[in-house]
């Protein structure tokens, strides 16, 4: 990484209220080139070391007048539904510079059938797939590719609209129930997920990531939008990242640069690793979360200078990520019922935060004084250490001192690449 221009100094608007924007503040905040942070709208784990704003942040309008009324110089949109509502398109329209991609681009993670013709069209590897209106197209996708099957929900659904089932009437009634679908072949092989961070032109791949869908131990149990991570995947072959930006990032690039909607942002591969090589499961056009907490406890990158330098178009003045030697496990709280419908309003009680361990709040609010659970996924613990299982224990022993009774977690977050870390000695 090049020394921070002396005189740059970076006035941030983070938007979202998750962990992700939580851990994307504090990273931000890190970074000695960064004056002030501010989000919109936040929560009271920002609100200890920013300044919150009460925005929708799915209002463009109004992310971009508070942009202009803070006079800040950078914007990072977070979550993907700003993104789909044109915040980015409106902060840029101000003539601020935003980190995250236009309505149009945003399209990429807004519409499965969009991002297939997108792949398809840069020849990126990825499932074969039927887009299907119909209960027939639907039916005859589902005979055509057998079990598992994989049924897809075309529009946003929060990481939630996707079954894979061996069950043929349950992947039928998905399919009855929502008004496109994207049907496709079952990938076997680990999955990965990779961040790609670019300007349009020039991308920066960090490290890969692995993310639990499921919500229960031994991956049983509904999709969420994710319970745990880890990073880095000591299993993942050495020159994935640089697999990924050649097959998957860089085509994907210039194939939305040539249509005339460039992407610029955050481009989250989703990938699965099969006996047949790197497919994209599916791509993401924002920071994934919780992936984004383990990550950001390993850059030693100041990351509003490179978020700043994605946005302006200066990628390619900034040299490659730096990572720390060690790893990360972030291990979600969740409330009960989750992810169905949660209770709010339980009681939540944080020890301190500790060089190596801390909390990032997602679904939290004030009630007085007290911090009590306002959503689905209320809380992440972020570990660190020597290796994975150090890592674990961080994360896990800090966690048993939170007293959140209406609170769960899964307790086996990176706990196979853990024991196989250590039988293999990588
Ligand atoms: P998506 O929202 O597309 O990431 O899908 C959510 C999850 O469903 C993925 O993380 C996978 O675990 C699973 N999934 C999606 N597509 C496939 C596929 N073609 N084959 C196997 N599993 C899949
Ligand atoms: N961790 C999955 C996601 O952010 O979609």
């Amino acid at each position: 990484m090049t020394q921070p221009k002396s005189d740059l100094s970076l006035r941030v608007l983070v938007v979202g209220s998750g962990g992700r924007e939580h851990a994307l503040a504090r990273a931000i905040a890190a970074d000695p080139a960064v004056t002030q942070v501010h989000v919109a709208p936040g929560n009271p784990g920002t609100a200890a070391f920013a300044s919150n704003h009460p925005v929708a942040a799915t209002d463009p309008d109004a992310v971009a007048a508070l942009a202009r009324e803070l006079d800040v110089n950078l914007v990072v949109v977070g979550p993907e539904a700003p993104l789909v509502a044109g915040v980015a398109d409106a902060v840029r329209a101000a003539g601020i510079a935003c980190f995250g991609p236009s309505k149009a681009a945003a399209q990429l993670e807004g519409s499965k059938a969009f991002a297939k013709q997108v792949m398809a069209a840069a020849g990126v590897p990825t499932a074969a797939s039927r887009y299907c209106t119909t209960p027939d197209e639907a039916a005859a996708a589902l005979a055509e590719f057998g079990a598992p099957h994989v049924v897809k929900d075309d529009g946003l659904a929060a990481g939630k609209g996707v079954i894979v089932t061996d069950d043929v009437e349950e992947a039928q009634a998905h399919a009855d129930a929502c008004e496109a679908v994207v049907i496709e072949e079952y990938l076997d092989g680990p999955e990965v997920s990779l961040f790609v961070i670019t300007d349009g032109t020039t991308a920066l791949a960090m490290q890969p990531a692995q993310d639990f869908k499921r919500v229960g131990d031994d991956d049983t149990g509904p999709n969420t939008g994710g319970m745990g991570a880890y990073s880095p995947l000591p299993w993942a072959p050495a020159d994935l990242q640089q697999q990924v930006l050649d097959q998957v990032a860089l085509p994907t690039i210039a194939e939305m640069e040539r249509r005339g909607t460039p992407f610029q942002g955050l481009l989250y591969c989703g990938l699965a690793l099969t006996s047949r090589g790197l497919r994209v499961v599916e791509f993401n056009t924002r920071f994934g979360d919780p992936e984004t907490q383990a990550l950001l406890a390993l850059t030693d990158s100041p990351m509003g200078q490179v978020l700043y330098a994605a946005a302006t178009g200066t990628l390619a003045e900034v040299g490659d990520l730096t990572w720390r030697d060690d790893y990360a496990v972030t291990v979600v709280m969740a409330a009960d019922g989750y992810p169905g419908k949660p209770e709010t309003g339980g009681s939540i009680v944080l020890p301190p935060d500790a060089e190596d361990a801390w909390t990032i709040q997602a679904g939290t609010a004030l009630d007085g004084d007290n911090l009590v659970a306002a959503g689905g996924r209320v809380l992440a613990v972020v570990g660190r250490g020597a290796d994975l299982r150090e890592a674990r224990g961080v994360a896990y022993e800090h966690l048993v001192q939170i007293d959140f009774p209406t609170g769960f977690h899964r307790y086996d977050i990176a706990e196979t690449a853990a024991i196989q870390q250590i039988e293999e000695g990588s």
